[in-house]
């Protein structure tokens, strides 16, 4: 049986940090797990319907940049750790809106970064900071190459320009006031739960309702693709076995074209729907890219899997499937967060 400890999650409420709470929360019966979310359009607490009774879970709503609630909740809860993923995630949103981005990812953070360093002054001793990032720091990738976790930071969008800089900060406590953590920098997750701004399951719900699927550019942008359970496990992985002051990549050794992974959806969407083989990928068009759109992106994830032994635990194939059939057993879900606000943001983001 695991110790006793108190362990802060933020962002729980969104795609990824739902399936980080709800690991921790079944798998560590002696932590108390605070999920600290400020419920932007990207959280839902029916994510965590499963585990909201746990009598080892709470749900705070808070945002991150209120200094005074972090320190109500260090205080509250005698936290000794932190696993922070809220943040503003899409870069299409980022694009348009810049400021929130570095509100969230960057001024959020350095105020969690007090918090914590505030509330641990009179000892580090077994406390930690797991700031989870992003592949995109690293910018972009041509033809070959893998990013390392020593590839020098290059920041092409304004989301990972916030993230970066936010890397950054973490790094920096942790030189300056001596706060105890690690980070992770990790390529693009699919899984359930997913909001559908983003490329899957914005296609899987286009698919199901006839409405066209709109490719950026030509559609030959590269992505590196992680189950997003394999993520959270990874997450898991590194809060209890990374080595202090490290980073790690954590990819699915799994690139594939834009254009080429929308075909493959639209091949399992067929079967599932009972549709007629291509008729799916009718609905497939091209639209305006996106401004400074990164070609390509694909992680070495070589260092966590020889020092923590970690790797993905499943095959792209086997998780797309899985991840098609929770859309379609949960058309609720879909319905639900696709209403009010997302309609106003779909209409201004693909009219042009
Ligand atoms: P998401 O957008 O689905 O969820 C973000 C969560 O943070 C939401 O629940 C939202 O309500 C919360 N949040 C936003 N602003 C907040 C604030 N000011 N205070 C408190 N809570 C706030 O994001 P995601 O895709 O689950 O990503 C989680 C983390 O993982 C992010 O830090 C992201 O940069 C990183 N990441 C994501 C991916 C990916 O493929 N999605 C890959 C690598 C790293
Ligand atoms: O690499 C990790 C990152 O992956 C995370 O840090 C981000 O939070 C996450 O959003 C994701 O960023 P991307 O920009 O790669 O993901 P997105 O799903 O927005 O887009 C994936 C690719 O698909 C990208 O090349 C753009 C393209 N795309 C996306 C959308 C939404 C389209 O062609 N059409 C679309 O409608």
């Amino acid at each position: 049986m695991s110790a006793q400890r108190n362990i802060l999650i933020t962002g729980g409420a969104g795609f990824i940090g739902s399936h980080v709470v709800r690991r921790f929360v079944t798998k560590y019966p002696n932590y108390r797990i605070i999920n600290l979310d400020a419920l932007t359009y990207a959280g839902n607490l029916e994510n965590l319907r499963d585990v909201e009774k746990a009598s080892n879970y709470v749900f705070v709503k808070a945002d991150i940049c209120d200094a005074e609630a972090l320190t109500k909740v260090f205080k509250g809860y005698a936290l000794d750790g932190v696993v922070h993923l809220a943040a503003e995630s899409h870069v299409d949103r980022s694009i348009t809106d810049p400021l929130s981005f570095v509100r969230t990812n960057v001024f959020g953070t350095v105020t969690l970064l007090n918090a914590a360093r505030e509330a641990w002054k009179g000892s580090m001793e077994g406390k930690r900071f797991y700031h989870v990032s992003t592949d995109e720091v690293y910018g972009s990738l041509h033809d070959d190459g893998l990013f390392l976790e020593t590839t020098p930071y290059d920041p092409q969008s304004p989301y990972s320009a916030s993230k970066a800089a936010s890397d950054h900060f973490v790094r920096a406590y942790g030189n300056t006031y001596k706060l105890p953590f690690v980070l992770s920098n990790c390529s693009n997750n699919y899984g359930s739960h997913h909001f559908p701004e983003k490329l899957i399951p914005l296609m899987i719900n286009n698919i199901r309702n006839n409405k066209p699927l709109p490719v950026y550019g030509k559609g030959e942008n590269v992505r590196d693709w992680l189950w997003v359970e394999d993520h959270a496990s990874a997450i898991d992985t590194i809060f209890h076995t990374g080595r202090n002051g490290e980073t790690y990549n954590i990819g699915g050794h799994n690139e594939w074209k834009n254009i080429d992974l929308v075909h493959l959806l639209c091949g399992i969407m067929d079967r599932k729907l009972g549709r007629a083989e291509g008729e799916s990928a009718k609905l497939i068009t091209y639209v305006t890219d996106r401004a400074g759109h990164d070609l390509r992106y694909a992680i070495d994830a070589g260092k966590i899997e020889r020092e923590l032994g970690w790797k993905p635990s499943i095959t792209f194939e086997v998780g797309l499937e899985r991840t098609v059939d929770w859309y379609i057993a949960n058309t609720e879900w879909l319905d639900h967060v696709t209403s009010g606000a997302y309609l106003h943001y779909y209409e201004a983001q693909y009219a042009r």
